[in-house]
């Protein structure tokens, strides 16, 4: 298969923890002779210190030509701790969804059996965790009007929905729960407001058309408790952007550091990969954070256009990687390894085992 895939390593850690990705597609276009092409842009902070802004045109036109975009962090404290910036990192990413109309963004959140002893949950918690966000990207509190008076006293964000934004996602959630353990908890605060509400109509209509899944609803404020006390009651959640984002962070403490967890975010033209975490400014240029929430964000890249076997093997050499202790810091604190080695590693590693298999056959 020829790919054309668009980098934007973005700010922080992204483009430490982005070139390990690379370095596990590279193995994976010479394992199984594909031809992947990587052309890199600017966008976050990066971007504005060069171009001005946090998405410059060429970054967009690159992304909007490319098969897929792979992300690796965004935001600079420099921006966080000034209030009244007009212009921010986080901007970039933002236009850049709605540019490319990423409605959808999957958050698998899963434990790994080697590193069940990392959360700072208890085993029997986080056993068997294994679910996927459905998190809407494109609409929300996020994009709606925002207001501040003159006197900057009063500032509000509008959370607006329309029916076909909830349906999209929705369709998507339940394929989903379809292919999965079907079933399926909106996530929302129908008890407040009329937005969640909105939600709750739509997905009820759209779930009749899936009999096989089984809908439940729950109030966000209690799916924050029940994310940490019963994880594994879980398999597909749908919610809103807002919502998403917060449960999102949270689900990533159940498998031990945040540094492990990849995303999707779909449109119906463009799909970018980009591990959830942020750009930790701290760790920039050290050489200790972990590569694997990106590495398996390009996994999640191979499985979007159908590289089922080569996805595997990816996900085989992180497991190989976390069973022999191949870890950053965050995952062992006496660790020696630094996020090329443990790129190196998996790369190394990545195998095409349904070839062996055959020869073995013969
Ligand atoms: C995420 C991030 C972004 C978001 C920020 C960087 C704008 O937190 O992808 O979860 O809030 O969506
Ligand atoms: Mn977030």
């Amino acid at each position: 298969m020829n790919l054309n895939i668009a980098l934007l390593p973005g700010d922080g850690i992204g483009p430490e923890v982005l070139a390990q990705a690379v370095k596990c597609l590279e193995a994976v276009e010479e394992t199984f002779n594909h031809q992947f092409n990587f052309r890199e842009a600017a966008v976050g902070a990066i971007a504005i210190e060069r171009k001005g802004k946090p998405l410059p045109n060429t970054t967009l036109s690159l992304c909007q030509d490319a098969d897929a975009v792979l992300f690796g962090a965004i935001g600079d404290p420099k921006y966080d701790n000034n209030p009244d910036s007009a212009v921010r990192p986080e901007q970039g990413l933002l236009e850049l969804r709605k540019a490319l109309g990423l409605f959808s963004n999957i958050r698998p959140v899963k434990v790994f059996p080697a590193l069940i002893h990392n959360s700072p949950l208890k085993k029997e918690i986080v056993e068997g965790t294994d679910f996927t966000i459905y998190r809407e990207l494109t609409g929300g509190i996020y994009f709606g009007e925002k207001k501040l008076n003159t006197e900057g006293t009063v500032a509000s964000d509008l959370c607006e929905y329309s029916e076909k934004e909830i349906s999209r996602i929705a369709h998507l959630a339940f394929k989903a729960a379809k292919n999965r353990s079907n079933k399926l908890t909106l996530v929302d605060k129908a008890n407040v407001l009329e937005s969640s509400r909105l939600w709750r109509k739509v997905v009820t209509k759209i779930g009749e058309s899936y009999p096989d899944v089984t809908l439940d609803y729950m109030f966000v404020d209690n799916a924050a408790m029940q994310i940490i006390l019963n994880p594994s009651q879980f398999d597909v959640v749908l919610t809103s952007n807002m919502f998403g984002d917060i449960i999102s962070d949270e689900g990533s403490v159940i498998g031990g550091s945040i540094g492990l967890l990849p995303s999707a975010s779909i449109g119906e033209e463009s799909a970018l990969f980009e591990p959830i975490h942020g750009s930790y400014p701290q760790a920039k240029g050290m050489d200790i954070a972990n590569p694997v929430a990106s590495i398996l964000s390009a996994a999640m890249l191979l499985e979007h256009f159908g590289l089922f076997e080569e996805a595997m093997s990816v996900r085989e050499a992180v497991d190989k990687s976390l069973r022999k202790k191949i870890v950053t810091p965050d995952i062992d604190s006496k660790s020696q390894y630094g996020t090329n080695q443990v790129g190196d590693f998996i790369a190394e590693n990545i195998v095409d085992n349904g070839d062996d298999f055959n020869m073995n056959d013969e």
